[in-house]
């Protein structure tokens, strides 16, 4: 640090200059990382509730009562989207992010597995899944097995049957995967899962604010949620498609009880009663209230509004594509998510070009391509993205060898 006091005019500037090296979060070409929905009412309303709650600490709910509601009703609005019919809201948590919603729900699953007696438990999880599931394995020492995917990128039901051992806590399930958007056989995995006695873990940190409005706006959604028997928990981050900073997702588990697996107690300080519902002590609030707050100004039909907007812009994307010779969409994804191939170009080569031009798309390992995360705010860039893709397609050099990583 220096040594001295410096005008705060000054610091802004510099921080400006700084974040002139980062893509804009507004992010009409970034297309992943940020949800932008373009929409001045969301942005205003979140201004207000970081206004008010900047310095708020969710850690004690004894002290911030206010907040210890808000965040029961965020946890209650996100079980009712998903058909959670336990009736004690404790049978959820908020969480920072689908990663720490992910490591609560592995810790459960595992907690339950030691009461079976099981010493070293063990996740199965499909090739698609995100890593937070590896991280929870190593985290909390367990063994984790990957579930090949079948011909259309989902989990291949039958090889998850022959995976599952006396060790397996927990089978994973995506609605919908990163890679690829697809949404594992869900039903099937539960009812496997079902079988064992053990926990089904849906991942819809993605999918969980997309997919239960576009069921509601009539789009054929496959069963996912808790009206599926044999799903046990599921993740779903409001700071994703429910159009929040980052901060706020939220695990959700079938039986009120089972939060106590993943809360920590501890007395043995000079401080009295300390616990925590998940890995954080100190925890912003603002994100928390920033999910109560949007949720409580969209109501499902604001929602179903952006959903239906974002499903049109998705479905003009889609059909670009399929016009552009060589470039095939990867599977069949439901949402807004797309993975791109192709047989005869290089697609890194491709994304070079497009980066050049201002576009941030990811690249993808498997199948070798480009990944797009779509977001309402792009409804307004879509033709302009297709012409530089068309563009790009045949008039690319040899790849830079820009990898695909998120580190
Ligand atoms: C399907 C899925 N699960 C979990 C996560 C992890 O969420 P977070 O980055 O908020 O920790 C992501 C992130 O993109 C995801 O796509």
């Amino acid at each position: 640090m220096q040594s001295k006091t410096r005008p705060i005019e000054e610091v802004l500037a510099e921080l400006d200059a700084l974040q002139l090296r980062d893509p804009e979060v507004h992010g009409k070409r970034l297309f992943g990382l940020v949800y932008p929905t373009g929409r001045e009412d969301i942005e205003a309303l979140v201004h207000g509730v970081y206004d008010r709650f900047l310095f708020a600490n969710a850690l004690n709910p004894l002290k911030f009562a206010a907040l210890a509601q808000v965040e029961k009703e965020v946890i209650a609005m996100a079980g009712d989207l998903v058909h959670r019919t336990a009736t004690n809201v404790h049978g959820g948590s908020m969480t920072s992010g689908g990663t720490e919603s992910i490591l609560m729900s592995m810790l459960v699953s595992r907690e339950r597995a030691r009461a079976r007696g099981v010493e070293r438990a063990e996740i199965l999880a499909p090739e698609s899944a995100h890593p937070a599931y590896a991280k929870a394995a190593h985290y909390f020492d367990m063994d984790y097995v990957r579930v090949p995917l079948d011909g259309s990128y989902r989990a291949d039901v039958a090889a998850a049957r022959a995976l599952v051992s006396e060790q397996t806590c927990v089978i994973v399930g995506s609605a919908y995967s990163y890679p690829h958007g697809v949404i594992d056989p869900i039903a099937e995995l539960a009812a496997l899962a079902g079988e064992h006695g053990i926990g089904c873990h849906v991942d819809a940190c993605i999918g969980g604010f997309v997919l239960p409005f576009m069921e509601m706006l009539g789009h054929p959604v496959p069963p996912w949620d808790f009206r599926v028997e044999g799903v046990t928990e599921i993740s779903m981050d409001v700071h994703k498609y429910g159009y929040v900073p980052k901060g706020a997702s939220v695990i959700l588990h079938r039986d009120d009880d089972w939060i106590w697996h993943q809360t920590f107690f501890y007395e043995q300080w000079g401080s009295g009663l300390y616990a925590t519902p998940a890995i954080a002590g100190a925890r912003a609030a603002a994100p928390t209230v920033a999910a109560w707050a949007v949720m409580r100004h969209l109501g499902v039909d604001g929602y179903k509004e952006l959903v239906a907007d974002l499903c049109a812009t998705v479905e003009r994307l889609r059909t670009g594509i399929t016009c552009i010779e060589g470039l095939e969409i990867v599977g069949d994804p439901i949402g807004p998510l797309l993975a791109l191939r192709s047989d005869t170009v290089d697609l890194y080569a491709v994304a070079d070009v497009m980066d050049e031009r201002g576009w941030h798309l990811n690249r993808n390992t498997d199948p070798y391509g480009l990944h797009l995360m779509i977001s309402p705010a792009h409804r307004d860039v879509i033709d302009e993205l297709l012409t530089d893709l068309s563009y790009a397609m045949t008039h690319h050099g040899p790849s830079k060898g820009k990898t695909a990583r998120y580190a």
